[in-house]
């Protein structure tokens, strides 16, 4: 399939399209109808229908969507038909709950290791993997042989700059990172940013312009429970 220059805004959403489809085919549903899925998903049919025409469609006039199909095509999309190998950057709080989450692996994201300053952590175990020392030398040899291409970042912010920058001449591709801060990194080094507390201000700004709202109409939520 040809790819064009598809809006960061279309990126965002395919992950959500993603999980849904995951559920559908796991459940026995083998084609959808955009309608459908709006409902499902509550986002208008029009949105999905437009989404997918970035990809050339997918969907067939009377049959809907194919959800095996287009479960596989929205994963190549988001380069998921490629499993990724991944060290993690501090063995911390953050670092130790990510590396315990199992459910990276069923979407092929694999923790090979983790690289830690703190000695009382070198040689013990977290999610299955071994925490080293972070040796430059070793960090170099590990990332090439365990072919590395996503380094995740959970150190404190002072030390992600130049730690990127070693990651980055070592080989590393793509940055998860979770240091509130941003990193200077070449055009062909990919980073995204995970910032918890930007989605916790989003959820407080909707909270109160929906404050706001029912104070304005009276509207309360079982209204819109009673509409379901
Ligand atoms: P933590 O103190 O429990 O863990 C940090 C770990 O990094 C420690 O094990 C420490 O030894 C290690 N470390 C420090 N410097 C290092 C270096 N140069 N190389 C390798 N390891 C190094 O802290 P926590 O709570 O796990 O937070 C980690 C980072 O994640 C902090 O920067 C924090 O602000 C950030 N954070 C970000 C969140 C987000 O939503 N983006 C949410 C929670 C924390």
């Amino acid at each position: 399939m040809e790819e064009k220059e598809i809006s960061q805004a279309v990126i965002g959403r395919l992950p959500r399209y993603y999980r849904y489809l995951g559920e559908l085919k796991m459940s026995g549903v083998d084609r959808i109808s955009s309608r459908e899925l709006s409902k499902l998903m509550h986002v208008t049919a029009s949105q999905i229908r437009q989404d997918f025409n970035n990809f050339g469609g997918f969907g067939q006039q009377g049959y809907g969507y194919n959800v095996g199909f287009l479960y596989e095509e929205i994963g190549k999309i988001l380069g998921l038909d490629n499993d990724h190998n991944m060290i993690l950057i501090g063995a911390g709080h953050l670092g130790q709950a990510l590396i315990n989450y199992m459910n990276f692996r069923n979407r092929g994201f694999f923790f090979r290791g983790a690289f830690d300053v703190n000695p009382d952590l070198w040689g013990k175990e977290a999610g299955g993997v071994k925490i080293y020392p972070c040796d430059d030398e070793k960090m170099k040899k590990f990332i090439a042989d365990e072919k590395i291409d996503i380094a995740v970042l959970c150190i404190p912010k002072t030390q992600a700059p130049a730690i990127a920058g070693k990651l980055v001449s070592y080989g590393i591709r793509g940055i998860w990172n979770f240091a509130h801060v941003d990193l200077p990194v070449p055009d062909d080094v990919q980073v995204e940013n995970v910032h918890l507390s930007d989605s916790l201000m989003k959820l407080s700004y909707n909270l109160r312009r929906h404050t706001s709202e029912t104070a304005k109409n009276g509207k309360k939520s079982e209204d819109w429970d009673r509409n379901l």
